[in-house]
């Protein structure tokens, strides 16, 4: 089949844009097949925004290099111009050309566990702007596990920035339906790889020597950095709130992320407790969100999310979302398990909760 590439690419690759308003495009949401990847590579070489599944969680991305288009990723999602980019690679060699004074550390971390969901946090060279980085001298760099997505960049033959593809604040995109709700209208074109198989968004970590800083949870966990660092420090910003003006190590930690309308309070107890407590103030537009093997009354309305925090990874942004969907204005979640990729599922949930935790006992 053949695509013609709108007209509006031949003349943006250097062109600024400067409002937040769209002219309508026509999103495609595309088979991942060769020539639909290529068809993206044209687009994301011409300067334009691409949703593009990886196996954490979509990502709009573009050309890294091109500030002209990376701005465009800033305007689409209306993210804050402070908050830097994920740069994704489709092979190691790529790395040097965008990284200063890797330390041995960073690539044993490489080794072990790129290609996947994992993001190092290292000195940027001069190749990629400041707008991709935040203004930080640092770049964040992912080389994904997912095909399509390694095909993309290699078939742009460009790293590719890209955040999560969805709008600013709102739950990640872990399925093109996710993306296309949230920027239909606003990009040309997305890759239908399917469901994200981890489900929340990769591990960022930066380095101090031989100590390995944890920024933001993911599939790859404490214990996996802990086989190839001498410490691991969980940086303050993973389980604590964040004021807005404060200085943080990764400017993600400080904005509100992932809620959803709802009201939404995470009860950290036994079933039994978070029953009773729920029971006592279920109304008609009261949710739950429960784990699969949990017995809980009819009279409560529940969705369910998982029994193993695996599960509960790849179904958290999905089940968010149909929160909103079902119109629900208050929602009352069990408290997930803190171990292991349970950690990424806890932050990411207490996020949604605004940091309203209730504690059994106390
Ligand atoms: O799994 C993922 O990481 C997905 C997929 C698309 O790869 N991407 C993603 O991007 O989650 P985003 O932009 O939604 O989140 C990136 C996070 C933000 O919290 C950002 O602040 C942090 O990584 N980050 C990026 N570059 C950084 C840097 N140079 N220093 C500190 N934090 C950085
Ligand atoms: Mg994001």
């Amino acid at each position: 089949m053949l695509w013609l590439l709108p007209i509006r690419l031949q003349s943006s690759r250097c062109r600024k844009v400067t409002t937040n308003r769209f002219d309508f495009m026509d999103t495609k949401v595309l088979k991942p097949t060769k020539e639909n990847i290529s068809y993206c590579a044209e687009l994301i070489k011409g300067g334009e925004v691409v949703g593009m599944p990886t196996e954490t969680v979509y990502g709009l991305a573009a050309n890294a290099f091109d500030e002209a288009a990376v701005e465009k990723i800033f305007k689409v999602k209306n993210r804050p111009a402070d908050n830097p980019l994920i740069v994704h690679i489709a092979d190691i060699d790529m790395l040097k050309e965008l990284a200063v004074d890797i330390p041995d550390i960073a690539l044993s971390v490489c080794k072990k566990f790129w290609p996947g969901p994992i993001t190092l946090v290292l000195p940027k060279s001069d190749k990629i702007p400041f707008i991709t980085s935040g203004g930080l001298d640092t770049v964040g760099i992912r080389l994904p596990s997912n095909e399509v997505a390694r095909e993309l960049i290699k078939a742009c033959g460009l790293p590719l920035a890209a955040p999560s593809a969805n709008l600013s604040g709102s739950p990640s995109p872990t399925t093109a339906e996710h993306v296309f709700d949230d920027l239909n209208g606003r990009i040309y074109a997305i890759l239908d790889g399917g469901r994200c198989s981890v489900g929340v968004e990769s591990t960022v970590i930066s380095f101090e020597s031989d100590i390995i800083r944890l920024l933001r949870p993911g599939r790859i966990s404490v214990d996996d950095l802990k086989t190839v660092a001498s410490e691991v420090i969980i940086d303050k910003g993973v389980l604590d709130v964040i004021s807005n003006d404060s200085k943080v190590k990764s400017p993600g930690m400080k904005y509100k992320h992932y809620s959803p309308k709802a009201d939404v309070v995470l009860v950290d107890g036994s079933i039994e407790f978070f029953e009773r407590y729920v029971s006592e103030r279920n109304s008609a537009d009261t949710y739950v969100l429960i784990f699969d093997n949990d017995n809980i009354s009819d009279d409560i309305k529940s969705i369910r999310y998982g029994s193993t925090s695996e599960q509960q990874a790849e179904r958290i942004f999905a089940v968010l979302r149909e929160i909103d969907k079902i119109g629900a204005k208050k929602v009352y979640a069990r408290c997930p398990s803190k171990d292991g990729v349970g950690l990424a599922v806890y932050n990411r949930m207490i996020r949604a909760a605004g940091f309203k935790v209730i504690k059994e006992g106390d």
